[in-house]
Formats: structure tokens, C-alpha cells, sequence
């Protein structure tokens, strides 16, 4: 418990203007859609926040046509330095509204504010200028400069607006138009980046933000005119949209689930290490495909780590997302509760110990407090599946190749972490374990120069970087400088 209690500090809600319905972005406007809505609302406090238009099969071939008439007309035809002009103003007029997105994002996700703020929000303009750079040198890219066309693009809860920068900076600027849908526990700053589009002047149809939950998605997925699908979520759903698209031509990325394992070496920096695996599993409440959810710690340290993890977890502040000292915020949804509820309570029963910090929490809303089991196994649940939620599993390791075969002894591959003082060991290291990317004294550090992708069932394609082209252009036309 900590020591003492601090003032609050909320950021003000007043620099956002969130109305109390709102409808589909197709073809540069708002429209109704064909009528049934649903409801969005704060995690942290249940209240309902606006009613939110579903997209019907109609709406989305209406956001189709919109998107391939503007990719016909006037964007594929557009030179690549004009395409860049369009990204950048997008970028700017970001920054310019970070804090009124940062304050959004908060209120519909329940992520804290210190978070959106400073990591989201930030994230999300450096996307825009990173690819607003390479829209005019496709040609150096290595992938050729050919657009496919309209792009499908369907994105999660965790991080709406960063999702949907990482989907819309690379195909924008590649020349293509999409059709996004956010999450529908997320829907507003996906809505509130639409009036952006509007305000930067970007031409009618080359984004559309079309709203709803799975049937929408499916109803994107399944569209014929789509030529590429882009998606971030559940590894169950990838893998439903993989077997949709199977036998058509429309390109695919899939970015899924993770298990990541955070490894500790006893010659690690341990304070370090210890805010690096609170870094790795409480930052945005565990909700992270990369989370380094399974703690590897070597067995000669393993009782120091512990007791030192324990005593940082205790100070974690839990609350109010709009409150700028807090560092856990709400769980996104009730169903995601239930989810890691649940996980929780089959660690408990296939005996593993549970301890979580002894914090007050708030009475309405979703919360779980920040957890860690000790005592796992490689055989247990918690150690396998994906909890998605502020919860840690603790294993041992002696040497260094138990380390790497019980991280890489799982269906994802999406991150690691190595805490090492031996350069030696880190590049020995990351090379044997199995994951699209391994940090090294860090943990979940993102850039728009960095690709960011998995193996097995966390997923294939990458996105960022150069690499994160390679999605959005052909490349194994002839003629194509693949
Ligand atoms: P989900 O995969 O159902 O949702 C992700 C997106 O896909 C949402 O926009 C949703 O509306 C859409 N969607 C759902 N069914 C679809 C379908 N049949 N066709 C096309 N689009 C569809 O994930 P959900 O239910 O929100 O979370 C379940 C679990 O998935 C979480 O507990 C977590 O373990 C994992 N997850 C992983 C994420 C990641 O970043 N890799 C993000 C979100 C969830
Ligand atoms: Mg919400």
C-alpha cells in the first residue's frame, strides 16, 4: 500500500466535444447509414458515452465503392510528394489536437492519461510523418510503387488510434484507400480522426471510418471488391478471416495474440528489470498483444526479484484514467473482465499462488487489480494463454538454454525480453528465441522506423518501417522490383 496519498489530478474533459450520437465517414461525410446503432460507453465509470451507427452490409459496400472511386479517380492518379503533402498536414493537425485525442482515447478505453498522452497520441502523429516521408521514394522501397487498391482494414480496443495510424499511414501513402472499422468498445477517436480527414481537406472516399462489431468486420472481410485486409486481433478471428480470403487475391496481414516472456538474468541491472517487467506487463492495463506476460527469471535471483516486483506492484496507482498520476486504468470492457477473471481463478485451481496489490478500487467500472502467480509451470493455462489484462506468471530458469526453450515453448511469437548486463548474451540470445521482436533492457518500445510483426500463431506481415510497405503494395507482379 502506498505510503501516502496524493492530490488527485485530473486532466480536464472539457477540451473534448463528444456528441451524443454519431453516424458512418463515407465519401468525406457523415451519413445516417442504414439504422441500427449501439452504444459506447467509459470503462471506467459505465456511463454511456454516445450511440454509434452499425454498419450494415449496404453501408459497407457503400464505403467500398466511396473508396475505389477515390482510388480510381483521384488518389492512385495523385504524384507521391502530393499523396505526402495530405499525411503531413494529417500529422500536424494530430499534434495540434493531441490533447483532445489523448483525453478521448482515455474516456473510451479507459487507458491512462499519461499513457495516451504521452505514448499513444505522440506514436500516432510520428506514423504519419514517417510514412508521409516515404510516399514520394516508393520506388527505393524494394517492394516497387504499385498500390493494390482498396484496403480493408479492422482493428482492436487496445490502442484505437494507434491501430488505426499504423493501418492508414503505410496504405495512404502507398497510394491505396480504406475502409477502416474500429473496435466497438472504441469507436470515438476513429470518428473524431475522420473529422481530421475533413479538416486536412484529404479528398472524399480516400478514408472510410464505417462503425459496428463482428458482422461489420465479416461483412469487410467477405467484400469482393477489397483488394487487401488488414487485420489486428484474436487469433481465433485471424484465423477465421485467413480461411475467409483463402482462394481470392486479396492480400493479407494479420497481427494476433502474444505470450511474450520477459527473461531475467541474475546479472541484470535488477532495479531496472523491475520497472522494465512492470513496463512489460501493467502498461494499458495488460492489454497489449506483445505484454511480457510470462516473467523468466533466473532461479539464483528469483527471490529478490520477487519481493522487489512485489514492492513496486504495491505502489502502482489504480483509478481514474483521467487522473495524471495514475498508472493502471480500467479494464476495456466487461467481457475482457470476465476473460481475465476467469484465467485467473483456473491459475488459482491448477495451483498456482496469486498474489495482487493491495489497492482500493473504484466501485463502478471494471477493474482488476495487478496480479502475479508464482509457481507456474510450463503446463499450466496461465503460462500458455493469452490473459490480455494486468496479470503476470512467474517461471524459473538455470541456465541460459532452459531460458530459451521455455520461452520459445508456446503457439505465438510476437515479442521478448532479454535483461542482461552482456551484450554477448543479448545478441545469443535474440537470435535463438523465436519472436518477431526482442527488446534488450527495454521493453514495449514502439517506433514508426521499426517493424513490428510475428511468427506462428501471433500472425504474419509486418507493419512499420520499411517492411510495413510491403503490405500495401504488389510485389510479386512482374515488372515489380520485388
Ligand atoms: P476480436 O478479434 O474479436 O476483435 C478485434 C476486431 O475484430 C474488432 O474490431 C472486432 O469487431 C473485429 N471482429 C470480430 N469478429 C470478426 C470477424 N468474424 N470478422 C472480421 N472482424 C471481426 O477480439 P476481442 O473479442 O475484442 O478480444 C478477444 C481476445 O483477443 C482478447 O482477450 C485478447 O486476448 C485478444 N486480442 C488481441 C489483440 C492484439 O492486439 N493482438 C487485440 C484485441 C484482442
Ligand atoms: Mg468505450
Amino acid at each position: 500500500m502506498s505510503t501516502f496519498d496524493y492530490a488527485p489530478a485530473p486532466e480536464s474533459r472539457a477540451v473534448v466535444d463528444i456528441k451524443p450520437s454519431y453516424g458512418l465517414f463515407i465519401n468525406g461525410e457523415f451519413v445516417d447509414g442504414s439504422g441500427t446503432s449501439f452504444k459506447t460507453i467509459n470503462p471506467a465509470t459505465e456511463e454511456v458515452l454516445a450511440e454509434v451507427a452499425e454498419a450494415s452490409d449496404a453501408d459497407v459496400d457503400e464505403a467500398v465503392k466511396a473508396a475505389r472511386r477515390a482510388y480510381t479517380r483521384v488518389w492512385s492518379k495523385m504524384s507521391g510528394a502530393e499523396r505526402a503533402k495530405y499525411l503531413y498536414r494529417i500529422a500536424r493537425i494530430i499534434q495540434e489536437r493531441g490533447r483532445e485525442l489523448a483525453v478521448l482515447e482515455s474516456i473510451d478505453n479507459g487507458k491512462p492519461i499519461k499513457e495516451s498522452r504521452d505514448v499513444d497520441i505522440p506514436v500516432v502523429a510520428a506514423h504519419f510523418f514517417y510514412y508521409a516521408g516515404w510516399a514520394d521514394k516508393l520506388e527505393h522501397s524494394g517492394y516497387g510503387s504499385t498500390p493494390l487498391g482498396v484496403a480493408g482494414q479492422i482493428i482492436p480496443w487496445n490502442f484505437p488510434l494507434l491501430m488505426l495510424a499504423w493501418k492508414i499511414a503505410p496504405a495512404l501513402a502507398c497510394g491505396n484507400t480504406v475502409v477502416l472499422k474500429p473496435a466497438e468498445t472504441t469507436p470515438l477517436t476513429a470518428l473524431l480522426f475522420a473529422e481530421i480527414c475533413q479538416q486536412a481537406d484529404l479528398p472524399p472516399g480516400v478514408v472510410n471510418i464505417v462503425t459496428g462489431a463482428g458482422e461489420t468486420g465479416r461483412a469487410i472481410v467477405s467484400h469482393p471488391d477489397v483488394d487487401k485486409v488488414a487485420f489486428t486481433g484474436s487469433t481465433e478471428v485471424g484465423k477465421a478471416i485467413a480461411r475467409s480470403v483463402a482462394g481470392t487475391d486479396k492480400k493479407v496481414t494479420l497481427e494476433l495474440g502474444g505470450k511474450a516472456a520477459n527473461i531475467v538474468f541474475d546479472d541484470a541491472p535488477l532495479d531496472q528489470a523491475i520497472e522494465g517487467i512492470v513496463n512489460g506487463i501493467f502498461f494499458n492495463q495488460g492489454h497489449v498483444c506483445c505484454a511480457g506476460s510470462r516473467l523468466l527469471v533466473q532461479e539464483s535471483v528469483a527471490d529478490e526479484v520477487m519481493e522487489r516486483l512485489k514492492r513496486r506492484m504495491a505502489t502502482l496507482r489504480v483509478g481514474d484514467p483521467l487522473d495524471k498520476n495514475t498508472d493502471v486504468g480500467a479494464i476495456n470492457s466487461a467481457e475482457q473482465l470476465a476473460k481475465i477473471r476467469e484465467l485467473s481463478q483456473i491459475g488459482e485451481d491448477e495451483g498456482a499462488e496469486r498474489w495482487s496489490a493491495p489497492c482500493d478500487l473504484p466501485s463502478n467500472g471494471y477493474w482488476f487489480a495487478p496480479t502475479v502467480f508464482t509457481g507456474v509451470t510450463q503446463a499450466h493455462r496461465i503460462a500458455r494463454e493469452e490473459i490480455f489484462g494486468p496479470v503476470l506468471s512467474v517461471l524459473t530458469f538455470r541456465t541460459p538454454s532452459e531460458a530459451v526453450e521455455k520461452a520459445n515453448n508456446t503457439p505465438f511469437g510476437l515479442s521478448a525480453g532479454v535483461w542482461t548486463d552482456k551484450g554477448s548474451r543479448i545478441l545469443s540470445m535474440a537470435n535463438r528465441l523465436r519472436a518477431g521482436v526482442v527488446w534488450a533492457n527495454t521493453f514495449n518500445k514502439f517506433d514508426p522506423t521499426s517493424p513490428f510483426g510475428g511468427y506462428k500463431e501471433s500472425g504474419y506481415g509486418r507493419e512499420g518501417g520499411r517492411h510495413g510497405l510491403e503490405g500495401y503494395l504488389k510485389t510479386n507482379e512482374m515488372g515489380a522490383d520485388s
